[in-house]
């Protein structure tokens, strides 16, 4: 799998904003596809949006959706990994984890980064997604109820990642 960082074309965002709309992910947290565009257009500078392609086919398999210092200016959050639901359950999640991972080590000029603790939110409710981030070292440091909707509570999750170490 290859990420190919999202242009700031209209025709790239439509794609990465369908993929997500897409999911039960999408489904729950946007009303609809414009006001997630419009997320997008006025999303954080330092955000970085990637389509997650096949690396034989080149079909967009899914997005991943970061900010390498999101969680308190400091710290990698992903902000979205959703993958298209006819390529679910094949791998492609556990891969775009890897890929994040190593994004969280380096920095966006490329330098490599030792050391750092990546975090990420997942609804309560989702089971797969949570054990598939147990599989790979989150822990749950925290819970917040109603946090984006009211009768839906969130799971803080957070690794200490290393380099050379999974
Ligand atoms: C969560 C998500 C990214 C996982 O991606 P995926 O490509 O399906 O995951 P993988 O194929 O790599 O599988 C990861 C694990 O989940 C399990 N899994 C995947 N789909 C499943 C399903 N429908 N039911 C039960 N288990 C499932 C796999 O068996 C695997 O577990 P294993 O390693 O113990 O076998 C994907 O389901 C998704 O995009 N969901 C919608 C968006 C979302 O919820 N994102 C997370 C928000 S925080």
């Amino acid at each position: 799998m290859i990420l190919k960082p999202v242009e700031e074309t209209e025709q790239d965002r439509n794609r990465f904003a369908q993929i997500i709309m897409s999911t039960t992910l999408g489904k729950t947290y946007y009303p609809n596809e414009a006001f997630l565009r419009h997320e997008i257009v006025n999303a954080p500078i330092e955000d970085e949006r990637f389509l997650l392609a096949d690396e034989e086919t080149n079909e967009n398999i899914g997005v991943l959706w970061i900010n390498r210092r999101g969680a308190f200016h400091s710290f990698p959050f992903l902000h979205v990994i959703a993958i298209r639901s006819e390529y679910q359950g094949r791998g492609y999640g556990r891969e775009a984890m890897k890929l994040f991972e190593e994004l969280c080590l380096e920095d966006t000029t490329g330098k490599k980064v030792m050391r750092t603790k990546a975090f990420l939110l997942v609804n309560c409710d989702n089971s797969v997604a949570i054990r598939m981030y147990e599989q790979f070292g989150y822990n749950c440091v925290g819970e917040i109820k109603g946090l984006f909707r009211k009768r839906t509570d969130e799971r803080i999750m957070m690794k200490e990642l290393r380099r050379g170490i999974q």
